[in-house]
């Protein structure tokens, strides 16, 4: 992640210290001013990349700033900071050209996130800059690759972006580039100026769901304190990615259907239709023809879905892509950690060409972070890789086996089970794949055993 030279507009200096604090220990640059003209002569001394704007300041009107500074310094992104009960003005600011908002009390993880799309948009608009006065195939040059295998799906992408579609389906195993994809695509098509917006239907529980992707009227239910916007809406003229669309709610699927369809909705409790005009990327890295035949997933939802089909290559099957992957991340991680390794030892070069790489480009990527990390010298050597697997070149357990002690199956399938979900940073889907199980199996296993 690159470092980004931060200003912090916010009259409350407790809430300013709090997130030049979480920014900090991220690693960027941060400023912080009280009032709106402290603001006005910070950005004509430097240039920010992004600027956290608080509406509600002493001397001059947020809006007023906004507009101010949109127009005058096109490059510098501002994110607005608004009261939960602001929605409504937020989103007047979305229209204004802020980036995107953060609702007080600021949320370590959110500022992050937010900070983490808007580093890749930032990138995905760089290079779409680049090759509008480059050749026209350099588009799409942060996705590397150019094996058969891979040319197909490039191109493939390429037709899609330059045709407005109005929903596209993603498919192809964890770490192969799903949500990489999505964002190019959409800053490759004619809705790149408008909201990129992004849901993992995994992440929430199907009620917050739905409230997240439709908004609520106050008094919808318990918890409606506030009207809200939901994603539909800040996405309208845009892209909404719906990640991980396999462990959607049935019900909810049904009610997507509709909407993708008809472009309308209403927010939960609401009584007036709401147009939109949103193209959807869904992915998922579950086989859905599986789910279908276990009623989990909508054939008619599916059909709908995969009129644009669009499936990324599992990295064992273009293994002629692995050194340039390779050398791509450890140009990044060089640059990161001050380093100037130049590549991979020889015997690292065989280790890495001989893996299957169940974790595709992601675990690539790891395995080269760590190696970059851990390098002494100029090339990563096969030690550095740090990667029994790879060394071996045979499955983990192989070599582990023998640590663990005699004990009842069903107690060594519970630790292999804890050991899959740490792994996995308590993602079911990424466990499942370890573990080499259906996700409804893994669910019940879990279940089973009492493990979160
Ligand atoms: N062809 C590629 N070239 C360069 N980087 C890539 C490529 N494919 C994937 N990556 C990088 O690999 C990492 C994993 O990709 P991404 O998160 O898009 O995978 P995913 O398919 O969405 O996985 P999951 O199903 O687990 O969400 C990201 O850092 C992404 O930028
Ligand atoms: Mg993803």
């Amino acid at each position: 992640m690159g470092k980004l030279n931060l200003l912090i507009v916010e009259d409350n200096l407790l809430v300013g210290a709090a997130v030049r604090d979480i920014l900090k220990a991220a690693g960027h640059d941060v400023f912080v001013v009280e009032n709106g003209e402290s603001g006005r002569r910070a950005v004509s001394d430097q240039t920010f990349n992004v600027i956290l704007l608080d509406l509600m300041l002493p001397d001059v009107d947020g809006q007023v700033l906004l507009e101010e500074w949109h127009q005058a310094y096109p490059d510098t992104q501002i994110i607005v900071m608004t009261a939960y009960g602001d929605i409504p003005l937020a989103v007047e600011c979305l229209k204004k050209g802020a980036y995107d908002f953060l609702t007080k009390p600021v949320e370590k993880v959110q500022i992050l996130k937010t900070l983490e799309h808007l580093q890749a948009v930032r990138k995905a608009s760089v290079l779409t800059e680049l090759s509008k006065r480059d050749a026209d195939t350099a588009e799409i040059q942060e996705i590397i690759g150019s094996s058969p295998e891979f040319n197909r799906t490039i191109d493939m992408t390429q037709r899609v972006a330059e045709n407005d579609f109005s929903c596209l389906f993603l498919k192809g195993e964890s770490g192969t580039g799903k949500g990489l994809f999505a964002r190019t695509i959409h800053k490759m098509g004619r809705r790149r100026d408008r909201p990129f917006v992004e849901v993992n239907c995994s992440a929430l529980p199907p009620t917050l769901i739905e409230s997240e992707l439709f908004g609520h009227r106050k008094g919808a239910f318990t918890d409606a304190k506030e009207d809200r916007v939901g994603l539909f809406e800040l996405a309208d003229g845009g892209t909404l990615f719906l990640d991980e669309i396999g462990d959607m709610d049935i019900a909810l699927q049904s009610k997507l259907l509709k909407v993708i369809e008809e472009q309308r909705f209403r927010r939960i409790g609401g009584t007036s239709d709401i147009t939109v005009d949103v193209a959807i990327i869904a992915a998922t890295n579950q086989h859905v023809e599986e789910l279908i035949a276990s009623n989990q997933f909508r054939l008619d939802l599916y059909y709908r879905l995969n009129v644009i089909p669009l499936e990324l290559p599992p990295l064992r099957d273009r293994m002629e892509d692995v050194d340039a992957i390779a050398k791509h991340f450890i140009a990044i991680y060089s640059r990161k950690f001050g380093k100037k390794i130049r590549g991979f030892s020889k015997s690292a070069t065989a280790a890495i060409n001989k893996y299957s790489w169940p974790g595709n480009v992601r675990e690539l990527r790891n395995v080269v972070e760590r190696g970059c990390l851990l390098a002494k010298g100029r090339t990563i050597s096969d030690e550095e890789l740090m990667f029994p697997e790879i060394r071996n070149g045979g499955t983990p357990a192989d070599g582990d086996i023998e640590c663990l002690p005699a004990m009842p199956l069903a107690k060594a399938e519970e630790l292999v089970i804890q050991a899959a979900m740490d792994d996995a940073e308590g993602n079911k889907n990424k466990a499942a794949k370890i573990l080499g199980v259906q996700r409804n199996a893994l669910s019940k296993k879990l279940e089973e055993y009492g493990i979160d």
